[in-house]
């Protein structure tokens, strides 16, 4: 990196763990920009001062992560259409005037990966089931409607967030998680977004033996990038998905945004991804 290298960065707290600074960073490499990638760690008081600071600083932009990807928003000047819907910003472009712009690429990402992983699937067709009501769902069902499901079958431990995050959004409708098992044969897509499954997190236990053969299974979970449902999953013949993907494409719009140029996602992120 040159004095006068354009900078980006993820603020959150922790940061520590971010995939970011290594997707970006390989891509800076790859394509050659003279550019640096940085975790700023950031407490929700200190916010505003470290957004300031990367303002002055010349950043080109940055991403939010936990638990500041709501707390960000009333700082901003422009939030896109879809951010506003879904309620989160993940990505902030900083304007050469130093206005700034929240964006939010997670849906991008969920529906990239889909269509890279499984590119038979007719999204949009069918009855699409996602596990879990937290932010990470309301991204997804936000996609999911935007694709063209009209039929979204929300089911989460606690059902009032399953019933309000359905509210938000046309052909979506919340349930309780004991009543699973009799919508799993109409299922043409099922997403886990909950963090069950994950490394250190209990598993996700799900008895999946009314689902239909023909579902395409998506766990978000990436760690272990096989989780228990998609061992399951597969084991009977469904066809699956990993959530490795969506990390991967959510990171392209915002690297785009910055620098100009649309990544690729290839073989040897993957790998330095998973490591
Ligand atoms: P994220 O932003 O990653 O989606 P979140 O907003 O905290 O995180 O949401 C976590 C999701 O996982 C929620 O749907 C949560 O269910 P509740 O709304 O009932 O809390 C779900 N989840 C987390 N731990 C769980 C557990 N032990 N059993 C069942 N669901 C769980």
């Amino acid at each position: 990196m040159t004095h006068n290298a354009k900078k980006a960065g993820v603020i959150g707290w922790p940061v520590g763990h971010s995939k970011s600074p290594l997707i970006h960073g390989h891509w800076l490499k790859k394509y050659g920009i003279d550019a640096a990638y940085v975790a700023i760690p950031a407490q929700p008081d200190d916010l505003k001062r470290e957004v300031d600071k990367m303002i002055a600083g010349g950043f080109y932009g940055f991403n939010v992560t936990v638990p500041h990807k709501q707390a960000i928003i009333p700082m901003l000047d422009f939030v896109r259409a879809d951010a506003e819907r879904i309620g989160a910003v993940n990505t902030v472009v900083i304007n050469p005037d130093g206005t700034l712009e929240g964006r939010n690429t997670d849906a991008f990402g969920f529906i990239e990966n889909l269509k890279e992983a499984a590119p038979k699937l007719k999204l949009g067709r069918g009855t699409a089931i996602v596990l879990g009501a937290g932010g990470a769902a309301r991204a997804i069902v936000y996609a999911l409607g935007h694709e063209g499901y009209k039929d979204i079958r929300i089911f989460n431990r606690t059902l009032g967030r399953a019933r309000e995050l359905a509210q938000a959004f046309p052909g979506a409708e919340g349930f309780a998680w004991d009543e699973l098992p009799d919508h799993l044969p109409d299922a043409a897509l099922l997403v886990n977004t909950t963090s069950l499954g994950m490394k250190g997190q209990p598993e996700l236990n799900l008895n999946i033996s009314t689902l239909s053969k023909k579902a395409l299974v998506n766990d978000i979970v990436y760690n272990p990038l096989k989780t228990g449902l998609l061992v399951s999953a597969h084991a009977r013949g469904n066809p699956i998905v990993t959530g490795i993907g969506m990390l991967l494409h959510q990171a392209r719009p915002a690297f785009q945004a910055w620098f100009g140029i649309m990544p690729d996602v290839d073989a040897a992120l993957r790998k330095k991804v998973l490591a």
